[in-house]
Parts: structure tokens; sequence; C-alpha cells
């Protein structure tokens, strides 16, 4: 039986996050549903920060609230303190995410606070997941190079990735954030990780600015990992990372892993109608 891999769709919360035109309510709904029907079982579908940091995610309460949800996607939310995580819970999102950095920069400009502090603010997120049975994901940030400080040093992307799993997340997204990983950068930064955390709780995160990213799956691949985040269009980037361009395409990953053999369990043909719908929501220019 071929081996499974699975996509967590990022499409609506990373790829929609940067745009500077307001997305309607409804076109994010739909873009949502859309994903859903492509067999994905994952999707991130916003994230419950401060809407003065990122106003395109203010809506993130009517967004769950309007989507029809499928039996068996959990529909997932980012969650940077407490606050986020109440408001997830009430919106009833399946899971959570709490999003670290390797790089101090990074921290500081994305979420205002040093990495330590940032842990320090997931704790209270953890434990009252844990009291209400949702899973929490982890992402650690700028695993290879970070816009303000440079190459970002493996030891370092390993010791925050072992804190988030010992914090108790089921699993750590490992992000290249500006996408100016290399095959050789993210194999070192793997082998680091794989010393302190087992593949089957990683997943890459490999945003496309160089075009390295499926180049960057692969070498995830040959190391164990067998999950991988993308959005639909190759849509995204982060307001905080100047420079960074979209995830990779979940289309191309989608191809590249039934080319190697792998099952997604993803109808390319629906894919890419989801894929149409989610570049049309790109403003242009
Ligand atoms: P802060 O200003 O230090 O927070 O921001 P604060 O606690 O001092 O609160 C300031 C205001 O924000 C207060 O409101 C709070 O109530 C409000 P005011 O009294 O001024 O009216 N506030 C909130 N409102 C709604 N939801 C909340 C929340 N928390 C506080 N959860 C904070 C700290 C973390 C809130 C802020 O920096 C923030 O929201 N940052 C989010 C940045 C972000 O979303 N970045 C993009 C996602 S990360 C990413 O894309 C990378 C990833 O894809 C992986 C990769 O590619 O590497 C995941
Ligand atoms: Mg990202």
């Amino acid at each position: 039986m071929a081996e499974q891999v699975t996509i967590f769709e990022m499409g609506p919360r990373d790829g929609l996050q940067n745009e500077k035109r307001m997305i309607p309510t409804a076109d994010k709904i739909r873009l949502v549903d859309l994903l859903s029907d492509c067999g994905l079982r994952k999707i991130e579908v916003t994230s419950f920060v401060s809407p003065k940091w990122v106003p395109q995610m203010a809506d993130a309460a009517e967004v769950l609230a309007g989507i029809n949800r499928r039996p068996g996607v959990a529909y997932a939310a980012l969650t940077p303190n407490l606050k986020g995580f109440e408001a997830a819970l009430a919106a009833r999102a399946d899971e959570v995410a709490v999003f670290a950095s390797a790089s101090e920069g990074f921290s500081r400009k994305n979420i205002n606070c040093s990495i330590a502090e940032s842990l320090a603010r997931f704790a209270p997120v953890l434990d009252a997941a844990g009291a209400a049975g949702i899973p929490v994901r982890g992402y650690v940030s700028c695993v290879t190079d970070c816009p303000y400080d440079g190459p970002t040093p493996p030891a370092k992307v390993a010791e925050v990735a072992a804190r988030l799993i010992a914090m108790g997340c089921y699993e750590v997204s490992l992000g290249d954030t500006i996408g100016a990983g290399t095959p050789e950068t993210v194999g070192r930064m793997l082998d680091a990780v794989l010393s302190a955390v087992p593949a089957g709780r990683l997943a890459g995160h490999y945003h496309d600015t160089h075009a390295r990213a499926l180049d960057n799956i692969e070498v995830s691949l040959r190391r164990g990992l067998r999950v991988f985040d993308s959005s639909a269009g190759g849509l995204g980037g982060c307001p905080y990372a100047p420079g960074a361009r979209g995830n990779v395409a979940t289309e191309a990953v989608v191809g590249l892993l039934h080319a190697r053999g792998f099952e997604t369990g993803i109808d390319p043909d629906r894919l890419g109608k989801a894929a149409v719908f989610a570049r049309g929501l790109r403003s242009v220019g």
C-alpha cells in the first residue's frame, strides 16, 4: 500500500493574511468550502490575532461560523495567546496553533516579544487547550534564515522545536518563512531538529520565494517527514517578513507526491478549481 502524506492547507490563513485588499468574508468561506471538497483533512482557516496587527484576519469568528464543516476535516486557527485561544474555542476551531520563532528579530517583529516570553505566553494556551481537549500545533519560524537576524543556527531551531513538543504540541511545523532555504540549509536544519524531535512529529512549511520549496520537501521526505503545509494557488506571505512570498502551491505539492507514489487523499481536479478561486482573490500588482 502506498505511503500516506498529509497536506495541511494554509490558503485561507497564511495565503490571505498578507493581502492588502480586505477580502469579503463570504469569499473566505467559499474558499474554505471549496478546499473541504478536495479531500484535504487539515485546513488552517484563520487566526485569532490582534486586528491592529493583521486586519485581514479580523473576521476570524465569522469565517468559522460560516463554513460548511465536512466530517473528518479539522478546521484550525492560529492563537498567539490565551485571548486568541478563548476566541478560537468559542468559534469552535477543531485545533489551534501557537507560533514561535527560532530568531529573536522575527519574534519581536511578529508577536512583539522575545522567544522566551512567547513560550511563557503559550503555556496557558496549552493548559487551556488540554483541558478543552483541543490539539495544539506549534510553529517555528525562520528555520534557516531570518529577514532581521540573517542565517539561523540549526541548534536554535532544534531547541525551540523540542520546547514546543515538551510543552504539549502534538506536532511542530518548521517554517522557512521567507523562502530562503535551500536543500543544503534545510537538510542541515532537519538533521539538528531530528536529533531532538522524531520525524513523525514534524511538518515542513516552506515558502516558495526562490522556487526551492519542492526541493526542500524532497529533502524532508528523504528524512522521514510526512506532513507538509501549502497554500492552494501558492498564495501567501507574512506581513512581518519583508520579501516573503507565498507558500508552496498545494497543487504542486500534490503533483510531486503523487508522482513519487505517495497517497494524499486529495482530488487534483477539485483542488485545481479551488486554486483558481484562490488566485482570483489575490490583488493584482
Ligand atoms: P501586543 O500589542 O504586544 O499585545 O501584540 P498586547 O497584549 O499588549 O495587546 C495589545 C492589543 O491587542 C489589546 O487591544 C489586546 O486586547 C489586543 P487594545 O487594548 O489595544 O484595544 N489583543 C488581541 N486582540 C485579538 N486577538 C488576540 C489579541 N491579543 C491581544 N489574540 C500580539 C501581541 C501577539 C497580540 C500581536 O503581536 C499579534 O497579534 N501578532 C500576530 C502577528 C501575526 O499574525 N503574524 C502572522 C502569522 S505568523 C506567520 O505567518 C508565520 C507562519 O506562517 C510560519 C512561517 O511561515 O514561518 C505561522
Ligand atoms: Mg508561513
